[in-house]
């Protein structure tokens, strides 16, 4: 039996391939029939915290935690009393005796630590500049969902490697199988950490990881190719100069899919800047772009996740 309750979501490495299954498993089922989960969150209160910007996180959460019978309540940064100050432990304190559960986006890994250090009640990342795992546990599910299997699929993430896309996405392909290889300017690359944690995954589970600088390469042979923007939030102060430095060599255009398999499919966070990393045609393009799907499955795996962690 795989127990979930009561954790911390913040990143993926904290989860058994086991666990990351299960959680795929479940979303399958709740893909197939939304009411099976019941109203496990009768009478329960999540706290949203948002310090960024959000359509698809927000909404999928509000949804799933609405329709696990739960009440959700969103706290922008901005309008609390964090922006004047009060700490996070003591914010985390206090709202500890009002919510179940939060779920935080935020713009500092570090801040999600802390919050979860002083609260009692599951914290659920829901987007920091290092992680994105709520995302990559939708991907994965698109993944599988489209191919059929896990195992053996090679994933190839073309763009900025340093984002928190690309590093939940190097741990949860690493624990599940999935072959991934990351195309990026060397300065963009994934932090050593992530990159270790990876490799040590990897190694257990039977598959590859690597760094490459060119993606075309990365792209032969590819299942997935999966881009995210060159300018995350918090990062428009280097927009310039990230902009030259991934322009025009790593935009997924017609020419860089080619080089996949015939059946590769592609996929994106979103939101999207269109005819920057990725063309109309791609994204657009009905018979390979599964980007539509992946956003819907961030509801269905966001239910999963609530009602297994509360
Ligand atoms: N993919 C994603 O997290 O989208 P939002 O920024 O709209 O939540
Ligand atoms: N890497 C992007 C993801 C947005 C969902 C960002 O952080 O802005």
């Amino acid at each position: 039996m795989v127990n979930m309750k009561n954790r911390d979501l913040l990143t993926l490495q904290d989860f058994s391939a086991e666990e990351l299954l299960h959680i795929l498993e479940w979303s399958k089922e709740l893909k197939k029939n939304p009411g099976k989960a019941g109203r496990p969150l009768e009478g329960r209160q999540v706290a949203l915290i948002f310090e960024k910007p959000s359509t698809r996180t927000r909404v999928s959460l509000e949804v799933a935690v609405n329709q696990l019978g739960g009440n959700a309540i969103y706290l922008s940064t901005s309008e609390s009393q964090l922006k004047r100050g009060e700490t996070i432990a003591d914010t985390a304190r206090v709202l500890d005796r009002y919510v179940d559960a939060v779920a935080a986006r935020v713009s500092s890994h570090t801040w999600l630590e802390e919050y979860a250090l002083h609260s009692r009640k599951p914290v659920i990342n829901a987007l920091s500049d290092l992680y994105h795992p709520l995302q990559a546990i939708a991907d994965l599910f698109t993944v599988w969902e489209r191919k059929g299997r896990l195992r053996g699929v090679k994933l190839a993430y073309v763009g900025d490697g340093g984002a928190n896309t690309c590093h939940s996405l190097l741990i949860a392909c690493s624990k599940l199988g999935v072959d991934m290889v990351v195309a990026c300017p060397e300065p963009f690359s994934p932090r050593r950490e992530v990159i270790k944690a990876a490799l040590t995954n990897a190694y257990r589970s039977g598959s590859k990881v690597e760094v490459v600088k060119d993606p075309r390469k990365a792209v032969e042979e590819a299942d997935v190719i999966y881009t995210d923007v060159f300018v995350s939030m918090g990062k428009e102060a280097e927009a310039e100069e990230r902009k030259a430095a991934f322009l025009p060599n790593y935009r997924v255009d017609e020419k860089l899919v080619h080089i996949a398999k015939e059946d590769y499919i592609f996929m994106h966070c979103l939101p999207a800047h269109r005819g920057e990393e990725v063309v109309d045609e791609v994204l657009d393009d009905p018979e390979h772009s599964a980007v539509w799907d992946q956003a819907e499955n961030r509801l269905h795996t966001a239910k999963a996740v609530f009602s297994l962690l509360l």
